[in-house]
Formats: C-alpha cells, structure tokens, sequence
C-alpha cells in the first residue's frame, strides 16, 4: 500500500486550498518532495515552494511527475482530473503512515487516505476517494469515485456510496445502506435509511434538507 517507490519522485500539489496543507503533509511524510503547486494565484498556504501557475501551466516535463490532488471540494477535485490529460499513473496513492489500511483494500488512482484513518477488509475504494483525517470505513464498503468522507466520519459494514459523495464531518453511516450518487451528508449526521442521489441529509436521524 505505501508504495514508497513512487514517493521517490518529487510531486507537483494541483490546488492549494485548505486540503493542500494535509496532502503535502502526507506525501512528505511517506518521504516525497514537492516541485511546486498550481492554482488560480499564490497561495497564503505556500512561501517555501514554488508556485507553478494555473494548471494549464502545467507544462509537459511536469507531468513527467507525479500529481497529487490538493482541494477537497468533490466537484472541484473531479474538473481538475478531468481537466488534466494525464495517466492514472501520475496520481499515485497516498496513505498516510499513521493510518491502517487492511491489506484486501482495493484502492484506486489517487486515493488519499490522512493520519488517524481506519480501512478494514474487503473494502473498495474509487479513484481519487478521500478517507480523511480519523474517518473509519468498516469491512465491505465500496466507495465510488471523488467521494470525499471528511475527518472523523464513520461508515458501517457494508455501505454503498456513489461516485462524488461527501459524508460530512463525523457522520455516520449505519451499516448496509446505500448513499446514491452526488449525495450530501451533513456533519454530524447519522444515516438510518438509503439516501439517494444527489440528495443533501442533515441530522439525527438524518433527513432530507
Ligand atoms: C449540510 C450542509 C451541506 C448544508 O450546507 P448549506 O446548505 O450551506 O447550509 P447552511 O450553512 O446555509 O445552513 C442551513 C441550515 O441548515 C442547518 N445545518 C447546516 N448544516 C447542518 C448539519 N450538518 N446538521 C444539522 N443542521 C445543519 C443550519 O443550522 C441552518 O439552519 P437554520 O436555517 O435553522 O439556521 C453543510 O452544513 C454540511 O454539513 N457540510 C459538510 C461540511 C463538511 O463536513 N465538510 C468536510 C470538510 S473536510
């Protein structure tokens, strides 16, 4: 899983959001350099690496690299994939040290998985999923692609989440239900019965909104 062969290559972050600061922890924690970032203008985040410019700066050495997707809103992370005319060998996986990943995991292209993270067996995780910082996703779960579950969240045995899904910060998901696609679920929500796509649910039980 931590796939230090990889890591030797130095990085370019694509965004320099808030999320950014996570991801270069991580990649500098698995023992990767970054080059430099993209984004629209300098980021307050950066004084010590090097601004590259927007993504489409991203010249065609710098795709020799390897890329790691440094924004955390799910429909931003998707344009930006979508937006790079890259292999899915330029965004490797990246697992945190401290988090444990069981060794049946099937994780995708570009996967983040932060400090404090828990993946149990049998579980399927899509391109470019975020398991943030503390999030559990228990045996069985699959995950579709750019669906983002924030710090602290909390899926059961067995869930189904679409693609492009954000489970809110410490959610929970009760075990076997399904999350359809582009779904919302509110922090702090607790998930009793099947959401469905493109719905946003807040609450206890959670609700639609
Ligand atoms: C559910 C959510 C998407 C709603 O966002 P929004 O439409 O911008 O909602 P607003 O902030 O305008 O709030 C609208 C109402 O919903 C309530 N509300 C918002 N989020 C809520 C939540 N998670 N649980 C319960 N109520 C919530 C607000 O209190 C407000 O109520 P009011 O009208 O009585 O004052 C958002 O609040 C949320 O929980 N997002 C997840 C954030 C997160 O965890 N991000 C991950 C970062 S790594």
């Amino acid at each position: 899983m931590n796939d230090s062969d990889k890591l030797k290559a130095d990085f370019v972050l694509v965004g320099a959001g808030g999320h950014s600061l996570v991801v270069r922890d991580v990649v500098e924690s698995l023992g990767g350099g970054i080059r430099g970032y993209t984004a629209l203008e300098r980021s307050r985040h950066f004084d010590d690496i090097p601004w590259i410019g927007g993504d489409a700066d991203l010249s065609t050495e710098a795709l020799d690299t390897h890329l790691a997707l440094a924004v955390g809103d799910v429909p931003l992370r998707r344009s930006l994939v979508n937006g790079l005319p890259v292999l899915d060998r330029a965004w490797p996986a990246l697992v945190h040290p401290m988090a444990y990943v069981a060794e049946s995991v099937e994780v995708g292209a570009g996967v983040q998985i932060m400090a404090g993270a828990v993946v149990q067996p049998a579980v399927i995780l899509g391109d470019h999923c975020i398991v943030n910082t503390g999030a559990v996703i228990e045996h069985g779960s699959a995950l579709g692609a750019f669906t983002h579950v924030a710090g602290g969240a909390v899926l059961g045995g067995d869930v189904s989440v679409g693609d492009g899904v954000l489970v809110g910060l410490g959610a929970v998901v009760l075990p076997e239900r399904t999350i359809g696609a582009h779904a919302t679920i509110g922090a702090g929500a607790v998930v009793s019965r099947d959401v469905g796509h493109g719905e946003v649910v807040v609450g206890i039980p959670a609700r639609p909104r």
